[in-house]
């Protein structure tokens, strides 16, 4: 498919590169044309012979059948208002967390579908950006699992194979109202990280998690 990405930093970087290696069309965009076109031409070199597109906000809205939105929470209603009428009605990825304290009366997926009239699926915020240049994210020999919440079927679909491009296990997280509880366990969980404990552990194998 063909994939525009808002952004052209490290989560653009890492995806889009799995993405053009899976075979799909990628376009990322940018402030900087310069610092864009670079960042294209690296992950030309290390996308197996496909060739990562860069362009302006507007025209990787244009250009994907699917838009990933991977820029900093305090660009992010700019570069929406900057890719204009594009994302309406388009599967819109947003991987975004929240930089500074956590807000849930703030939620940012429903802020990108206020702001797109896209169908947003919000997906790959849990993972430190270096766990998506893993090929593939593989750990104890358990493919990671990746939570997706949204509410259009098509756009679910859309974002299920790119989650499985990846070598990863697509998981249903439920609809759009529950993406904010993707942006309160990002939140939590590198808390956790920072503070120098195991996030992973602790949550007990589904075992024991009290589901018959
Ligand atoms: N990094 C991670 O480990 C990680 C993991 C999960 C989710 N995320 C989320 O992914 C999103 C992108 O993160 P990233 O790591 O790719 O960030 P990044 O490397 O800093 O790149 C972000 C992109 O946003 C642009 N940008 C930054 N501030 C902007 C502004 N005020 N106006 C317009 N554009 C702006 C940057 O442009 P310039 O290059 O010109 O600065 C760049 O293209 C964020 O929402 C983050 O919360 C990140």
């Amino acid at each position: 498919m063909r994939i525009g990405i808002l952004g052209a930093g490290g989560m653009a970087d890492a995806l889009g590169t799995q993405w053009a290696r899976a075979g799909h069309e990628v376009m990322i965009s940018g402030r900087d044309a310069a610092v864009s076109a670079s960042r294209a031409a690296s992950m030309t070199a290390q996308a197996d012979g496909a060739v990562v597109r860069a362009g302006g906000w507007a025209e990787a809205a244009e250009f994907g059948e699917v838009v990933m939105v991977a820029v900093r929470q305090a660009g992010l209603a700019g570069v929406l208002q900057a890719a204009g009428a594009a994302l309406r009605g388009k599967p819109v990825i947003d991987v975004a967390n929240a930089e500074g304290p956590f807000d849930p009366t703030r939620p940012i997926a429903t802020m990108i579908r206020d702001l797109t009239g896209g169908h947003v699926v919000k997906a790959f915020n849990l993972c430190h950006v270096d766990v998506w240049r893993m090929t593939p994210p593989v750990f104890d020999g358990r493919p990671l699992a990746v939570p997706l919440c949204g509410d259009d079927p098509a756009a679910l679909a859309a974002v299920r194979t790119l989650v499985t491009d990846l070598g990863c296990t697509p998981v249903d997280g439920g609809g759009l109202a529950r993406a904010t509880l993707l942006e309160a366990t990002a939140a939590f969980m590198i808390g956790l990280w920072f503070g120098g404990a195991d996030a992973q552990a602790v949550l007990p194998p589904i075992s024991h998690s009290g589901v018959a």
